[in-house]
């Protein structure tokens, strides 16, 4: 149940417009407020009456031309949302967004408010692949807006493609996570490393491996969502930096370091998912290495141990590592636990399907310092970020 949350649904021209309708009318039965604003083009497509009786408000339109209510109007809603939900959202509304333009109701709001803000496109398969559409979407990910992915299907326009609005149920569902998750980790700070690292050869090439950071970045997630200030320091990654994520990019094992070393103070909570490279080429060559003979030996050189280190001065911090095993995961698992001085580690096998680096999902088993082991089903990695962060409060009381 949303009980009294104040939901705005902006609502644009497209033919799921219709399915806004249903929206708006799950989310009532929920007991939330919703106020309906429209853009001019989507009351082509629905009328404002229909908003109005479905959401049992005031439906905020362009199609009337007086600035001095609309002022009000939308300083009032952009104060009042929890969250702004705009469904559907096209092309042309998320180019807005994204470039600053706020010549509506919709935008206007949308800029003067801080609430949690949620998109859900709809549009032809062409459109939403359309690089500057995906580049607005990136930007606006980056800064802190929640996506839901439109689906495939067959299009109103006939197409087949992806482009067609999530469901609603799918959205009241993403809005109930975004709007009721738990704020338990509210005044802690939790540091996060994810992703690889590279260790440079020469100004070409590097040694690194294929973690993608998305096991870390979930983690990052779902601590800022339950209310912690996040450090998240990752090695290179493609990864959007997720909703009131403070992001360090760092290249190096010695980077990450010396970046973790500094972040570590204040931290509470330091989960340690990146994959770290253990050694380093011992001397990096400042011009690229010619071709010579049949074999090139390149000496290796050990890297610091981040988590290792933090273990020795671990304080009241709650430490937790990972281990990536190919054999005997338990026995090794168990080793770095007392060797690092950690909490717990979750430690997963990469030969087990749905485990590993660059899928959604992790199987994992948690060993905890006294030993006990829990194993973790098939989750996917944002599922078992929360169980991980659940473990980490309840060391911390
Ligand atoms: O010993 P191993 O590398 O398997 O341990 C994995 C754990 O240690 C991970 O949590 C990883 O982030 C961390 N680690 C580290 N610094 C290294 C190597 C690993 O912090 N140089």
């Amino acid at each position: 149940m949303f009980s009294n949350k104040n939901i705005v649904l902006g609502v644009c021209g497209g033919i799921a417009a219709y399915k806004a309708c249903e929206l708006t009318s799950r989310l009532k039965k929920q007991s939330a407020n919703v106020d309906v604003i429209m853009t001019k083009s989507a009351a082509e497509f629905v009328t404002s009456l229909t908003f109005q009786s479905l959401s049992l408000n005031q439906v905020v339109t362009d199609m009337f031309d007086k600035p001095k209510y609309w002022e009000i109007e939308h300083i009032s809603l952009a104060k009042k949302a929890d969250i702004i939900v705009i469904a559907p959202a096209t092309a042309n509304v998320i180019g807005k967004l994204a470039n600053g333009i706020a010549d509506d109701a919709l935008t206007t709001t949308v800029m003067a408010s801080k609430a949690l803000k949620l998109i859900a496109p709809a549009m032809n398969t062409n459109m939403y692949e359309n690089v500057i559409v995906q580049k607005n979407i990136e930007l606006l990910k980056q800064l802190g807006y929640h996506f839901i992915e439109p689906g495939e299907g067959r299009l109103a326009c006939g197409d087949i493609g992806k482009g067609k609005m999530a469901e609603p149920e799918a959205i009241e569902a993403r809005i109930k996570e975004l709007l009721l998750t738990n704020q338990d980790l509210q005044g802690k700070t939790v540091l996060v490393t994810a992703g690889p690292t590279r260790e440079a050869i020469d100004p070409v090439r590097f040694i690194t491996n294929h973690s993608t950071g998305k096991m870390g970045f979930a983690i990052a997630e779902k601590a800022a969502a339950r209310g912690a200030k996040v450090y998240l320091v990752s090695g290179p990654s493609n990864l959007a930096t997720p909703h009131g994520v403070d992001r360090f990019d760092v290249e190096s094992a010695v980077n990450m370091y010396e970046t973790v070393m500094k972040l570590k103070e204040n931290a509470d909570i330091i989960i340690k998912s990146a994959a770290v490279a253990d050694y380093r080429p011992a001397e990096q060559s400042s011009e690229k290495i010619k071709k010579s003979g049949d074999e090139l030996i390149i000496k290796l050189q050990k890297n610091p141990d981040i988590l290792q280190e933090l273990g020795k001065n671990k304080g009241n911090k709650v430490l937790i590592g990972f281990a990536m095993e190919t054999q005997n995961l338990i026995e090794n698992a168990r080793a770095k636990v007392a060797r690092k001085n950690l909490d717990f580690i979750v430690a997963n096998d990469l030969r087990t399907e749905g485990a590993g680096f660059a899928g959604d999902t992790n199987v994992v088993k948690i060993i905890d310092k006294d030993g006990s082991i829990v194993e973790v089903p098939l989750l996917r990695k944002s599922e078992l970020a929360d169980i991980i962060l659940d473990k980490a409060i309840s060391v911390m009381k």
